[in-house]
């Protein structure tokens, strides 16, 4: 007889791991199997804006006590466009709520330390892991660890392997599928230098996007929209930083602060979304269901609302053999998801430049920019969707 478990879970990202640390507040045992190693993930430098209630879920499960202590909140943001900048101040439009810049590779460590202090089994460095008979009721998960072929029967598998995973792959051809690449890609740096900002800045700029984060008052994360086919040995650190200077002109004397860059890198920009999110007994979350622009900072949040209502469905059915969250669960997550699709693409057609400075499309963005800017229905919109939607 294989070893069983109740819930296999495939990723150790904020997915996998949250979800992990949920079922087993639950009294529900799972184990998680990563292909990477533990230094990889916890050195994989990601996202790092948390929405109110991803900051409220970390707290609830208890990971959220550096969180607290190390991340940075934030109660507004900046557009920047034609050399002004505009204040958009999302709590005083949202009631309070607010968001946290924390690093997910930080979210990634203090989870990782959590499961690992309870015991749970997770393991990393895992090979040619497989799905089986998610179809049955004993479905099985086969991977290779340390050398020794495996296999551990489950009664649920939840994949949470992220874009390049493999377990939409082997529900794929029952899924539609929604892809929409965008013209354009981000060229991120993590630079060890001060930020120049205390909040996030956003630039639209005839030569492109730009947005000033940060991660501590230590260090600075910032991104330019590049061409798709750019490779990063076409941008050494110099052009970056000439770029970022350009594109965050203003007329107010604001000045960029310069580093040396730690990290850079280039991701491209895609919506995709398939459904339904499960089939049988395989359930999807996180960026193996679907993948957003970056410009919303929606990605790591979306994915913890996901696992938040497999947890829910997976409780209900363990305690009371009730399957209806179970049955629904797909379409509760798609709600959100294509809200947050649509605030993503939003954002990023407002944000990005991909033709002639006076074109009919920049005079658009501009006509955008200017009423969120000046309008507080407008304004309240983003910053409602910004700092993520209590209920969807
Ligand atoms: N077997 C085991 N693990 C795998 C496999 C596999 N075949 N394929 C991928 N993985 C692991 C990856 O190494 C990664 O650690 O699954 C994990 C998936 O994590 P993420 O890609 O971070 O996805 P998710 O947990 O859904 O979090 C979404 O992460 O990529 C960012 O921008 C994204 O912020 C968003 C967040
Ligand atoms: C980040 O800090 O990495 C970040 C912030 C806002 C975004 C995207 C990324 O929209």
């Amino acid at each position: 007889m294989s070893p069983r478990t109740h819930v296999g879970i495939v990723g150790a990202g904020p997915a996998g791991l949250v979800l992990s640390q949920l079922l087993d507040r639950a009294g529900i045992e799972s184990i998680v199997l990563e292909d990477r190693s533990r230094e990889h993930v916890e050195k994989r430098v990601r996202a790092g804006v948390l929405e109110q209630g991803t900051v409220d879920l970390l707290e609830a499960i208890g990971v959220g006590e550096r969180m607290r202590r190390e991340g940075i909140v934030h109660h507004g943001l900046e557009l920047r466009f034609r050399r002004r900048g505009h204040r958009v101040p999302l709590s005083e439009l949202t009631g309070g709520r607010a968001i946290t810049i924390y690093g997910q590779q930080e979210v990634v460590k203090d989870l990782i330390d959590a499961r690992l202090a309870a015991g749970q089994v997770l393991l990393f460095d895992v090979d040619d892991v497989s799905v089986h008979d998610f179809d049955s009721d004993h479905p099985r998960i086969r991977f290779t660890h340390a050398g020794e072929p495996q296999e551990i029967g489950c009664d649920v598998i939840a994949g949470c392997d992220g874009f390049h995973g493999v377990c939409r792959p082997a529900i794929e051809k029952h899924l539609k599928v929604h892809n929409h690449e965008y013209p354009f890609a981000w060229l991120g740096i993590l630079a060890q230098v001060p930020p120049s900002t205390d909040e996030l800045i956003y630039a639209n700029h005839d030569r492109g996007f730009a947005l000033h984060s940060l991660r501590s008052p230590e260090l600075s994360r910032l991104y330019i929209q590049c061409d798709p086919r750019d490779d990063i040995s076409a941008w050494p650190d110099e052009r970056i930083w000439e770029e970022m200077h350009i594109r965050f002109e203003t007329d107010d004397g604001w000045t960029l602060n310069e580093g040396p860059l730690i990290e850079k890198g280039i991701t491209p920009m895609r919506s995709f979304v398939v459904e339904p999110m499960q089939r049988g007994r395989l359930y999807l979350a996180g960026d193996a269901a679907h993948i957003v622009p970056a410009t919303g900072a929606k990605g790591l949040n979306l994915a913890l609302h996901d696992v938040r209502l497999l947890a829910e469905a997976l409780t209900g059915w363990y305690r009371n053999g009730d399957t209806s969250l179970l049955d629904g669960y797909s379409a509760a997550c798609l709600r959100r998801v294509w809200r947050v699709q649509h605030f993503s693409w939003w954002m990023t057609s407002m944000l990005h430049r991909i033709g002639a400075p006076d074109d009919f499309e920049a005079q658009l963005q501009y006509a955008q920019l200017e009423y969120v800017c000046s309008s507080v229905a407008a304004a309240t919109t983003l910053a409602e969707n910004y700092v993520g939607l209590e209920k969807v």
